[in-house]
């Protein structure tokens, strides 16, 4: 069972330690798990910031989206089973690399990226894929957990397709949470927070609405009373 303050996932998207360690401080107890991603990935203490963040009793997402032959993404996942990493993701789109990810990911969750949230309809068609979107990440988790992956990345608006095609015990981690709707901003696929749950996300990712926030550990907090009050709990 997933702790309820578990669900909400913060994107540490800075690029320095240092700002890294300010968030942390910051936003205190309102957050629990951190992904750290790309941004963080610069600064040339990835790693030190990801051993603080648990020696601190966080969880720890490492959202770097591997992409490449099937061996080199597996000996990566192999080193990655080294550190305290709950979750880990890896794009969805080859079945091979998959799985040859999955059977070495140790205790570590590996999470699919579908279709990313940034992307619509009219992105996918540029890439030659002439079909809606939750078409193409239905068909991408089916894929992801037939390989061994533990769940997928997904926007809120597939998740319910998502839960209907994969059943309980699939991982939805939704990014593109906009909590007073679209922003303007480059998340096109967006929904809010009783949206996602009520569609069976398990965990959702959010950092601009909190770190954009006049008072952003209030603002975590209040997303934290929304997943409780969405959850039933
Ligand atoms: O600031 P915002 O709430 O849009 O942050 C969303 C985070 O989720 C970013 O760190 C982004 O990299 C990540 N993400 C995403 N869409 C995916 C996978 C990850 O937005 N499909």
């Amino acid at each position: 069972m997933i702790a309820v303050r578990d669900r909400l996932i913060f994107a540490l998207d800075v690029p320095t330690a240092a700002e890294a360690r300010a968030w942390v401080d910051r936003l205190g107890d309102a957050v629990g798990f951190y992904k750290i991603g790309m941004e963080l990935l610069t600064s040339g203490d990835y790693f030190r910031v990801l051993e603080e963040l648990a020696a601190r009793d966080k969880k720890v997402f490492v959202d770097l989206k591997f992409h490449d032959v099937p061996a080199t993404v597996a000996a990566t996942l192999k080193g990655l089973t080294r550190y305290p990493v709950t979750f880990c993701t890896i794009h969805g789109q080859h079945d091979g690399m998959m799985s040859a990810a999955s059977q070495e990911k140790g205790d570590i969750k590996l999470l699919a990226v579908t279709v990313l949230t940034s992307m619509d309809r009219s992105d996918l068609r540029q890439l030659g894929i002439d079909r809606e979107p939750s078409e193409v990440v239905v068909q991408r988790a089916l894929a992801a957990r037939a390989a061994g992956c533990d769940g997928v990345i997904s926007s809120g608006q597939e998740a319910a397709a998502l839960r209907q095609a994969t059943g309980p015990g699939f991982l939805i981690v939704c990014p593109g949470i906009r909590p007073a709707g679209p922003a303007g901003d480059d998340q096109k696929r967006t929904v809010d927070v009783p949206t996602a749950f009520a569609a069976g996300a398990d965990h959702i990712v959010v950092g601009r609405p909190i770190r954009q926030a006049a008072d952003p550990a209030a603002a975590a907090e209040a997303l934290q009373a929304q997943i409780a009050a969405a959850l039933g709990s």
